[in-house]
């Protein structure tokens, strides 16, 4: 396994190896990586000649308040995870290796970014699309892995994807869960024992609210009984919506999916969460 610090490097390895007809699948990561990363290393494995992870906490999609400091790093960890599961690349650089000093070009996506998570981190995703588009031009990929986890990030480089014509195919990848529910995340580390139990909630709802939808054909108690279940639990819910998955809009008579997401905090933990189904 080979690991590139350098973005130069990376991308002069990722044209040499297309030139000789190798193809490449990218799973783009800030580290720390658990099962469900793991997962999306191995969708990559079966789709292509060589597997790229990246590793880089992107400071340009985490806003001033937030964790970017004490985002959890285990690089010797994630090396050794990403061998056993036989990547064949490590792009990790640090942050001036990937950004020079006077960067000043955004790529945003602007529809599907809104609501959700770019309602309450109003800077996050187009902090997101310009560093994948970067990590697309740098590691060449046939093949991107994206998890459904993040359901909405997936949707919106999908978007991106198809406008600017990146000559990528993205792979949405399911959600990886514990035993016990709870989605597998990076974020998980920060949480106590007993707020770790109490965020077993924000599963617990959605799945409640998922089968009352499908029953009742209505939205709003369902979702209200869901807010009220995750807030009972002691989380403060920040959104539990439901949006069709192809214009994250509210579903309607054209809705082929939905998908019922949630963001609540536990303590300072900020966890999200989502089901997607045909209505
Ligand atoms: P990160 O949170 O490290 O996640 C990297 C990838 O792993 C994403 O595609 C995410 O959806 C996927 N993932 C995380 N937890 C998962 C789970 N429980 N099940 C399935 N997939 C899971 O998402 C990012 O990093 C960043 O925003 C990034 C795309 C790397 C850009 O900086």
């Amino acid at each position: 396994m080979q690991i590139f610090n350098n973005r130069r490097e990376l991308q002069q390895f990722a044209l040499d190896a297309k030139r000789s007809g190798k193809t490449i699948a990218l799973v783009p990561t800030m580290g720390f990586l658990h099962d469900g990363h793991m997962s999306l290393i191995d969708i990559a494995r079966q789709k292509a000649d060589i597997v790229i992870v990246s590793i880089f906490v992107n400071p340009k999609q985490f806003a001033p308040t937030e964790d970017f400091d004490r985002y959890p790093r285990d690089f010797d960890g994630d090396v050794a995870k990403c061998a056993d599961h036989d990547a064949d690349v490590i792009f990790a650089p640090e942050i001036d290796a990937m950004y020079d000093g006077n960067a000043s070009t955004w790529v945003e996506e602007t529809v599907l970014a809104k609501p959700l998570c770019g309602a309450s981190r109003p800077t996050f995703y187009r902090g997101v699309t310009t560093v994948v588009a970067k990590l697309f031009l740098l590691a060449q990929p046939d093949y991107a892995v994206f998890g459904l986890k993040d359901a909405q990030q997936c949707f919106v480089i999908q978007r991106m994807v198809r406008d600017l014509d990146f000559p990528v195919e993205i792979i949405p990848a399911p959600l990886v869960r514990d035993a016990d529910g709870l989605a597998l995340s990076s974020r998980n580390r920060y949480l106590s024992a007993d707020e770790r139990t109490r965020a077993l909630s924000i599963h617990r709802s959605l799945l409640a609210a998922k089968a009352r939808i499908q029953k009742e054909k209505a939205f709003a108690p369902a979702l209200e009984e869901a807010v009220a279940t995750v807030t009972a639990a002691g989380g403060r819910v920040d959104y539990i919506e439901i949006l069709d998955c192809d214009t994250m809009l509210s579903p309607d008579a054209n809705t082929r999916q939905v998908i019922l997401a949630a963001a609540a905090f536990f303590g300072t933990t900020r966890l999200i969460d989502n089901e997607i189904f045909a209505l």
